[in-house]
């Protein structure tokens, strides 16, 4: 079957795994990539896929009514998978109106224009992807389930809420064909060294100090993105209509006692001495607003839809950590440029 697919953020993150995912799978699809190429944009992430006959590039801002009214009347495409976003909850703390114009507005322009050129269309769909963030934190114990209430406490996951909510009043108002998932922390190639797992390999390679929050004792639930990539895949062709999909790793992990992971893989591979790294460990003032623990109950699309994670997290830090050695002129792209202010923050000890 031919498609348009019209993937946003497609330069990011999960976003340029799922672009690579489709690309390679599916050549009767086309692929159309929207991104404002911000600072956690990079073409790069993609230069294996660009010159792919059913692959584009388009250099567009979701929060742009004219440009995205254009490129629905151009591209007439079927179907959207909207990633694009403001994605780091401590940026979301220093700018929260950034993240409201993005994931909020953008949002909204984003479903109004696939509103007005979808209408009477029923072989469409706009499948919003979203965070757990967006049900709150959890006690030692206890699972986010599909039917958790929403109670986010970050700028970031306020905005992700609001954006499901807008995706889910316009399939129960206007119809629109939705299908959203909400999906627990993930880590592999390409991420962005502001996030925990490459921020910490980044600061070891270059023996700089690991700013744990806290006491490091906070809980996330970790997934491979590829498997992320995989399960998106699969509620993009078998979700059903108006329902959420919760996606995790069964994965969780104390930060303190993941970074110590990392460290040991980090001596490993770098030939240092053991305990080098983990002796760059530094406890910081913890995050304003810090959740306590993400945790997923991934059974709705593991019964019904047949997904389960592929990677054991050990063998998928590993992966992770021998790409970044393997490509320090990305990082090095990367954390040139608008990223180097950011970067060059300080952190209180506590
Ligand atoms: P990312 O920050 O790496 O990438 C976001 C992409 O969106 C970038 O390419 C950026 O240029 C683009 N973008 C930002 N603002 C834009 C705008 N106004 N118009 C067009 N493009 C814009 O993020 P990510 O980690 O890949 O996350 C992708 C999506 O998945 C987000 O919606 C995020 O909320 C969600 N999510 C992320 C995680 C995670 O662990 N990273 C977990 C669950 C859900
Ligand atoms: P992060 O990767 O920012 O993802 P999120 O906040 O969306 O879960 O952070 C993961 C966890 O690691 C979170 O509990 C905050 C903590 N953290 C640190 O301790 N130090 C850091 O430098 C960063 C970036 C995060």
């Amino acid at each position: 079957m031919q498609r348009k697919l019209l993937v946003t953020g497609g330069a990011g993150f999960i976003g340029s795994h799922v672009v690579r995912r489709l690309v390679a799978r599916y050549p009767s699809y086309q692929i159309l990539n929207l991104d404002a190429l911000t600072y956690a944009g990079n073409l790069e992430n993609l230069r294996d896929v660009e010159a792919s006959p059913n692959y584009q590039f388009v250099h567009a801002d979701i929060t742009d009514e004219a440009a995205m009214d254009r490129v629905f009347a151009d591209h007439v495409a079927d179907a959207v998978i909207h990633l694009a976003a403001e994605s780091h909850v401590d940026r979301s703390i220093l700018d929260p109106l950034s993240f409201i114009r993005t994931n909020v507005l953008g949002t909204a322009v984003l479903l109004n224009a696939a509103r007005k050129h979808w209408a009477g269309r029923s072989d469409v769909l706009f499948y919003h992807v979203s965070t757990d963030e967006v049900y709150g934190s959890l006690g030692d114990i206890g699972f986010f389930t599909e039917d958790t209430p929403y109670d986010p406490r970050s700028p970031y996951s306020a905005s992700k809420a609001s954006s499901d909510h807008l995706v889910k009043a316009y399939h129960h108002t206007f119809g629109l064909p939705v299908v959203i998932s909400n999906c627990s922390n993930n880590y592999g190639s390409h991420q962005f060294p502001e996030k925990l797992i490459p921020l910490m390999i980044h600061n070891i390679v270059q023996r700089k100090p690991l700013p744990v929050y806290g006491e490091g004792l906070n809980v996330r639930d970790w997934l491979w993105v590829e498997d992320h990539a995989a399960a998106i895949d699969i509620v993009f062709h078998k979700g059903r209509l108006g329902e959420t999909y919760n996606i995790g790793g069964f994965n969780e992990w104390k930060n303190i006692d993941l970074v110590h992971l990392l460290c040991r893989i980090m001596d490993r591979k770098l030939q240092r001495e053991a305990g080098d790294s983990a002796s760059l460990i530094t406890y910081v003032k913890d995050r304003a607003g810090h959740d306590r623990r993400y945790a997923i109950d991934a059974s709705k699309i593991q019964c019904e839809l047949g997904w389960s994670p592929s990677l054991q997290f050990e063998e998928g830090l590993e992966r992770t950590v021998e790409w970044y050695l393997a490509h320090p002129e990305w990082v090095e792209h990367i954390t040139s440029g608008s990223y180097a202010d950011y970067y060059q923050r300080q952190y209180i000890h506590r």
